[in-house]
């Protein structure tokens, strides 16, 4: 059989195929050297792609066509520019000549560069064979001699723009949400409008999540149509969709920062953008999210194959009460119950007694910890737990030595208020000095208590992001992203054995961008059992359950005041990686002993949760590897149809013996018999026979 290339090139038509496992992606050169978009979808041959009729240019004096892989400014066009520069002449827009591309192996470069101006531009496209996501992201030059002074300003520069086929309806997927409310999933007709998704905030947000998926409104869980984009940056970001009346493809945008930021690309200096990464898939919303999974776990994690451990957080037990004493009680429950990592969050550190001081003085307080933090931590390991701790580097109450020494290093403007939100400011992670600072810090820390797990929080949004001695000022609007990946980058380089939990007043930096440095994420301070379903779909909708820290705490529950059986609510937080946040001393000797079970099934079914494959089902989730399957199920007793099976094998419920045709299970369910009471839940372990 001939092994199919996985990018390809047509010299005649300048015609590239990109081939995924499943998919192909095609785009064209044109005659007047703008690359435009061909095809995107079910697999075609490059001479089916360089048969496909050319693009039409202008279709009247008021419009045109669209379809670019990357639209700019300039010429008749009149749709979202993915890439907006002025020079110093003042003029605006690009006329691309086309210089040339490579490829290499499973890369294609498409190198462009503008017909008067010293701006050049490289288009990336990067496939895997075991995936049908595609790279996608841009690198911007400029050209002129390194020792010139005529700079390029930079007013919005996208990573890629898409293009889906306009069929009948264009329905959008995305996320909505708030602080303990994350990842609403919501679908909506697209309106014939440009429809902006973004976050100026600094982070990637509780508010909106940066990714979209497109269908023609005909797809569901199991089938249909789907084009899925996910933006892998945890900054302020932008992704904007437009649909047009005049048939036009659907065009999808998206980069890093939001409207209204510019910056100057220096002579001889380039930029690289985050990766804008798409797939498309004919499975429905179920694959799509599979798909996403999977080539997470493949290109993204740095630790993929670890088993997320159980962990124990103390935050909602003793909030900043944290004592030697009170935290070693708790560090025996916790080890009791079988939980694996203890991790000590905020208040351990400076005068850290409440929100109000302490943010930057990462020492451990002295008159709460006179010994330091050793002692505690030889307890925690002692019970033959790992040791894990809160930080959060990026920030500094004003009352705090740090802050005190140095005001000039947080965010700020001339003339202007220091906006302090949860009493603290932001620091200028765009300036060497700082993250020197703060790598150094963290490195003596880990190195000190050889520390295997940090919480790495970010409580509050940007204001007055200025920067007044600074080069470029807005350009911290993206450095600050790059200064925390760079000092999480360097410190778990320095310490390999180091795993970090991405966190921002709970799933406020939820994104690729941090899961390609960190291993799991706290996706909500909500930790209520009945919020956490919604929360959890969202979430899931794009990133695996290995990543996804999910808490069994206290009922009544301490954010909602409702209450849920113990049983329930470990169910619930079972469905990702489950840890235990619940204020240990207050448990009775009966719901230790139930909780102790609860951790040891969870053990048991974590290889199936963490490294399966999930389904979302009715009121239930359900996890798959070759011959298991565990079903985490809510709601009304009833067959509950699974899927993903194969039809031909007998399944037996590892529980009770049971057997079940598979051919059943995915027809007429898997019976089900919840406990009758509020919060009624199950968990079901089948085996392939
Ligand atoms: C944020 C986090 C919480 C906790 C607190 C500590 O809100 O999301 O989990 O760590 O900070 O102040």
């Amino acid at each position: 059989m001939q092994q199919v290339s996985p990018v390809s090139f047509d010299a005649s038509s300048r015609t590239f195929l990109l081939t995924t496992p499943a998919t192909s992606y095609a785009l064209r050169v044109g005659a007047d050297d703008v690359p435009h978009h061909l095809h995107w979808g079910a697999p075609l041959t490059l001479d089916h792609a360089s048969a496909l009729p050319s693009y039409d240019g202008v279709v009247s004096s008021f419009a045109s066509t669209g379809g670019e892989e990357l639209g700019v400014e300039g010429g008749a066009r009149f749709g979202v520019p993915s890439l907006l520069v002025r020079y110093a002449d003042g003029a605006r827009g690009v006329e691309w000549h086309y210089e040339g591309h490579e490829i290499e192996g499973s890369e294609l470069r498409v190198r462009l560069r503008d017909r008067h101006y010293p701006l050049g531009c490289t288009l990336h496209y990067a496939v895997h064979e075991d995936s049908d996501v595609i790279e996608r992201s841009l690198t911007l030059r400029h050209l002129g001699a390194a020792d010139g002074d005529d700079t390029i300003e930079v007013l919005r520069c996208d990573a890629a723009a898409w293009s889906v086929p306009a069929a009948s309806g264009v329905r959008l997927s995305h996320t909505v949400g708030q602080w303990s409310g994350e990842t609403q999933l919501r679908r909506t007709e697209a309106p014939y409008a440009e429809t902006v998704f973004t976050s100026r905030r600094g982070v990637s947000g509780h508010f909106a999540n940066p990714w979209l998926m497109v269908d023609a409104g005909d797809a569901d869980e199991t089938g249909g149509e789907v084009w899925s984009m996910v933006l892998a940056w945890s900054g302020s970001w932008r992704i904007t969709a437009q649909r047009d009346f005049t048939g036009a493809p659907f065009t999808v945008t998206g980069g890093a920062g939001h409207d209204g930021i510019g910056w100057r690309l220096r002579p001889g200096e380039s930029h690289r953008t985050p990766v804008f990464a798409g797939q498309y898939s004919r499975g429905g919303f179920g694959a799509t999210s599979r798909g996403w999974h999977a080539y997470i776990a493949a290109h993204v994690l740095p630790r993929p194959d670890e088993p997320r451990p159980v962990v124990y957080n103390s935050w909602e037990a003793t909030g900043w009460n944290v004592t030697l004493a009170g935290q070693r009680a708790l560090a025996e429950r916790a080890a009791e119950l079988g939980a694996e990592l203890f991790v000590v969050d905020d208040g351990w550190f400076g005068a850290r007694t409440d929100e109000r001081a302490g943010l930057g003085d990462w020492h451990p307080a002295p008159e709460r910890f006179p010994d330091g933090l050793g002692p505690l931590v030889d307890t925690i390991r002692g019970l033959g737990m790992r040791f894990g701790l809160w930080v959060e580097p990026e920030m500094t109450n004003p009352d705090s030595d740090l802050y005190r020494e140095h005001p000039d290093w947080v965010l700020h403007m001339p003339h202007r208020r220091r906006t302090e939100l949860r009493h603290q400011l932001v620091l200028n992670f765009a300036r060497t000095d700082v993250t020197e600072w703060a790598f150094k810090w963290l490195d003596r820390l880990v190195a000190t208590y050889a520390i295997d797990f940090l919480k790495w929080d970010m409580n509050r949004a940007f204001t007055e992001a200025g920067w007044p001695a600074g080069p470029d000022a807005e350009r911290l609007w993206s450095d600050h992203t790059r200064g925390v990946y760079a000092v999480i980058d360097r410190l778990r380089a320095a310490h390999p054995h180091l795993r970090i939990e991405g966190c921002a007043g709970g799933g406020g930096r939820a994104d690729l961008g941090m899961l390609a440095r960190t291993d799991q994420t706290w996706i909500s301070d909500n930790t209520d059992a009945a919020d956490r379903i919604g929360i959890q779909h969202g979430y899931s909708q794009i990133y695996p359950a290995r990543t996804m820290s999910a808490w069994a705490t206290d009922s009544p529950n301490p954010y909602t005041g409702r209450t849920a059986p113990l049983r329930h609510r470990f169910h619930i937080a079972m469905a990702g990686a489950l840890g235990i946040g619940g204020d240990l001393s207050r448990w009775s000797d009966a719901e230790l002993a139930e909780a102790r079970e609860l951790v040891a099934l969870y053990k048991e079914i974590r290889p199936v949760v963490q490294f399966g494959e999930q389904y979302r089902l009715d009121d239930a989730v359900q996890y798959r590897t070759d011959d298991r399957v565990v079903v985490i199920a809510w709601g009304r007793s009833r067959g509950l149809r699974l899927a993903g099976l194969s039809p031909t094998d007998i399944y037996t419920d590892e529980a009770t013996g049971a057997e079940h045709h598979g051919a059943t299970l995915l027809t007429h369910g898997l019976p089900l018999r919840l406990p009758k009471e509020d919060g009624p839940s199950a968990v079901v372990r089948l085996r392939r026979r």
